[in-house]
C-alpha cells in the first residue's frame, strides 16, 4: 500500500497542477510550505494540514472539474480516485470559508452532505496558509492578497461578491493562527509585520483589521 504523506500530496499537486495551470501549481507548493512551518503550533496534526495545502486547490485541474467549485471537486477527487483520508478531504473542501462560495452557488447541501466540517481549528489553519500565500507562492499579508483577488476577479465576478461576505471569515482565521503562533513565537516568513505588545511585552505579528472592518470600501 502506497505511503499516504506530505511527499504524495506535494507530488499529486504537481502531477495535477504543474502543465494545465503552472501558477496555481506555484501557489499550491507556497501554501503547502506555509502549512509546513506551522508544525509548531499543530504539533502531529502539521503534516495532515500540509498535505491539504499542497491539495487544496487541485480541483482546479481541467480534467477534474465537475459542479465547477473546486473544493467540492478536488475532494471528490481525492475522495473517489485516492481513497485519501476523509479528514484530509473535508479539510480541501471547507478551505477558505468554502461554504460561503458554495452558498452563492447552490451547492451548500452538496457540500454539508458529502463533506461535513470538521476541525474547524485545522480549516482555520489551512485558510490562514492560503490567504497568506500569493497567486505566484509568496508570502503575503491577507489583506493584500484578499485585495488581489477582487482585482483579478474584478467587479462582476461571483468570486468577487464572495470574498466580501467571506472576509469576515477569512480575517478570524488569520488573526486566530496569528494569535497561536505569536504564543509560540512562530515567524514564518519574513515578511509578516512583527511588533512589541506593550500590555503583555510579548511580540505578535500585526495585520490591519480594521481596513477590512471599519473600511470595506478599501477592496472595491
Ligand atoms: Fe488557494
Amino acid at each position: 500500500m502506497r505511503d499516504i504523506n506530505i511527499a504524495w500530496a506535494r507530488e499529486l499537486a504537481r502531477k495535477t497542477l504543474q502543465d494545465a495551470l503552472p501558477r496555481r501549481w506555484e501557489h499550491s507548493l507556497g501554501v503547502g510550505q506555509r502549512a509546513e512551518q506551522l508544525a509548531p503550533i499543530l504539533g502531529k496534526e502539521a503534516e495532515l494540514l500540509a498535505m491539504s495545502a499542497y491539495l487544496h486547490d487541485i480541483g482546479y485541474a481541467p480534467d477534474l472539474v465537475d459542479t465547477g467549485f473546486h473544493p467540492i471537486d478536488g475532494a471528490r477527487y481525492l475522495r473517489d480516485v485516492h481513497g485519501a483520508d476523509e479528514l484530509l478531504c473535508r479539510l480541501v473542501a471547507h478551505h477558505t470559508c468554502a461554504e460561503i462560495e458554495a452558498g452563492e452557488r447552490g451547492l451548500l447541501d452538496i457540500l454539508q452532505r458529502e463533506f461535513p466540517k470538521q476541525r474547524p481549528d485545522l480549516v482555520e489553519a489551512l485558510t490562514y496558509c492560503d490567504m497568506t500565500t500569493s497567486p505566484d507562492g509568496v508570502p503575503v499579508e491577507a489583506v493584500d492578497r484578499l485585495a488581489e483577488i477582487r482585482q483579478r476577479y474584478g467587479p462582476e465576478d461571483l468570486v468577487t461578491a464572495t470574498i466580501s461576505k467571506a472576509t469576515p471569515c477569512i480575517m478570524s482565521a488569520v488573526l486566530a493562527i496569528q494569535e497561536r503562533m505569536a504564543l509560540t513565537d512562530v515567524r514564518p516568513d519574513s515578511t509578516a509585520k512583527v511588533v512589541a505588545d506593550p500590555q503583555s511585552h510579548r511580540t505578535i505579528h500585526w495585520i490591519p483589521l480594521h481596513l477590512v472592518t471599519a473600511h470595506p470600501a478599501h477592496f472595491a
